[in-house]
């Protein structure tokens, strides 16, 4: 029987009509045609599908509607402001930190988070930040060298 669900996603409210036991996933992708976000492994191996509920990193595919009532998700749809790309998007770009594409919304969404949490961040901490997310094309490394250029970078801009 579906429910209503309110959340805010991308700085929009959305009333969402759907079963509670829907993965988020599911509503953002299919509902919402929010693609960005991967339907991988569902079962949260992957981290394809990785987006931010509250700030926090999670995996859509195991996150159910009905546990985001009142909750503010990001995707990676709402990472650029003004047609303008997140700076780490844009850093993934230009570094060409990415192979095939599939894996790096949800390594972005996951790098955002880890580093909002600490800096400047290690290559340990990064390492094991991302290490659920993961790349079939072998550009992990290259992504972590992106995440910890970015972060040494925005250190030295916020001590400057
Ligand atoms: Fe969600 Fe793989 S699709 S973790």
């Amino acid at each position: 029987m579906p429910g209503e669900f309110e959340l805010e996603i991308n700085g929009t409210p959305f009333r969402i009509e759907a079963r509670g036991q829907c993965s988020l996933l599911d509503v953002l992708r299919d509902q919402l045609h929010l693609t960005g976000s991967k339907r991988g492994c569902e079962t949260g191996e992957c981290g394809a599908c990785t987006v931010l509920l509250d700030d926090a990193p999670v995996c859509a595919c195991l996150v159910m509607l009905g546990a985001c009532q009142g909750r503010r998700v990001v995707t990676i749809e709402g990472l650029s402001k003004g047609g303008q790309l997140h700076p780490l998007q844009q850093a993934f770009l230009d570094k060409g930190a990415i192979a095939c594409g599939f894996c790096t919304p949800g390594m972005i969404m996951a790098a955002v988070a880890l580093l909002s949490s600490k800096a400047p961040l290690t290559r340990q901490d990064i390492q094991r930040g991302l290490r659920g997310n993961l790349c079939a094309c072998g550009a992990f490394e290259a992504v972590v060298e992106v995440v910890e250029a970015f972060s040494e970078r925005t250190q030295i801009e916020r001590d400057s």
